[in-house]
């Protein structure tokens, strides 16, 4: 069941620093911490993190759902940047670099250049909401995320009339991202959404889960979470976001196009070619393995959220449009 809270309030372009004031005053600040030994600016881990601990208002969207236990959410992970196995993400992302980080807006939008990652989150209350996450390969699991609402980010670029779709891009860094020492996927991983969806209430970026930052195997420090899309579509480490008129190309429909579509809608009535997506296992407790032999729960359109996102693909054949 779905409880809706009171929406964020839109926030003001004017808020956030542009590139060169913002390299200015970085240069100025690292001058003055060389000087004194103090760091006056506040960075992403200081504003993000108080011992690991968030500062959160209750979110519009939750769920009475067991919620997936945090050990599950943050050792059984996909983030082949890290290599493919499940439990590679939480083993070889320990000593990812989070911090500085900055995401380079581009394209369709008045206001364009690379903003430091605590001006991106400065203006934006943290809010928790708790949602289903549903892989392609057919477990889910419930995760009380941490984030803000990615349309109300978007809107302070003023995106212009022929921004129809928004791409985003992972950080392509093979030194400090083993898995990205192999030709599993073209990088840096990409993935898309169209501007309506991209301004739904209910898609976040994510800045931490369970009340704390997220780990790095999680997609720290700023990820994507579109709940009522396969969870390929919720792109982790998060450097660039671009308008654009086009639709971007998406990363597992370059790697396989017959398999994996644009929309990826979570969609009991679509097949994978290889595998049936009406059911999924649900990893609600016990260890992901014992959740292998469980009873699997029925897939529920659009995830569950058909209610919120439905009216997006009215006229649409989902079929073809998978
Ligand atoms: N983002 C990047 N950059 N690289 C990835 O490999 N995997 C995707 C998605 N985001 C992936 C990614 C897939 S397949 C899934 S199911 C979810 O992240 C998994 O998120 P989780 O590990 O937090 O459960």
């Amino acid at each position: 069941m779905l409880i809706r809270y009171q929406k964020a309030s839109d926030t003001l372009a004017s808020e956030i620093t542009p590139e060169a004031i913002y390299k200015k005053r970085r240069a100025l600040i690292h001058g003055f911490a060389a000087l004194t030994g103090i760091t006056a600016f506040p960075t992403s881990a200081a504003i993000l993190s108080n011992k690991g601990q968030l500062n959160i208002k209750p979110g519009p969207y939750t769920t009475n759902e067991t919620q997936t236990p945090y050990e599950d959410a943050s050792s059984y992970n996909n983030f082949y940047e890290f290599g493919t196995g499940k439990r590679d993400p939480a083993s070889y992302a320990q000593d990812f670099r989070t911090d500085p980080w900055s995401v380079e807006i581009s394209g369709e939008a008045d206001l364009t250049g690379r903003f430091a990652l605590e001006d991106i989150l400065k203006p934006h209350a943290l809010e928790e909401r708790i949602y289903r996450l549903r892989c392609v390969e057919a477990w889910s699991m419930v995760i009380p995320w941490v984030g803000f609402s990615l349309g109300d980010l978007l809107k302070r670029f003023r995106p212009n009339s022929k921004a129809k779709y928004v791409a985003f891009e992972t950080l392509h860094d093979p030194k400090q991202m083993p898995g990205q020492r192999s030709p599993v996927l073209e990088w840096p991983y990409v993935e898309g959404l169209r501007i309506d969806e991209a301004m739904h209430p209910l898609s976040i970026l994510a800045v931490g889960m369970y009340g704390k930052v997220l780990p790095n195997q999680n997609g720290a420090p700023l990820r994507l979470i579109v709940p009522w899309k396969y969870g390929f579509k919720s792109i982790k480490s998060i450097v660039k976001i671009h308008f654009q008129e086009t639709q971007p190309p998406t990363s597992w429909n370059k790697a396989a196009p017959k398999e994996y579509g644009f929309y990826s809608n979570v969609n009991p009535l679509v097949d994978h070619p290889r595998w049936s997506q009406a059911k999924e296992r649900r990893l609600d407790g016990g260890s992901a393995l014992s959740s292998l032999f469980q009873k699997k729960r029925e897939t529920q359109m659009f995830n569950g959220y058909a209610e919120d996102v439905a009216s997006l693909y009215t006229g649409m054949d989902l079929r073809k449009l998978y």
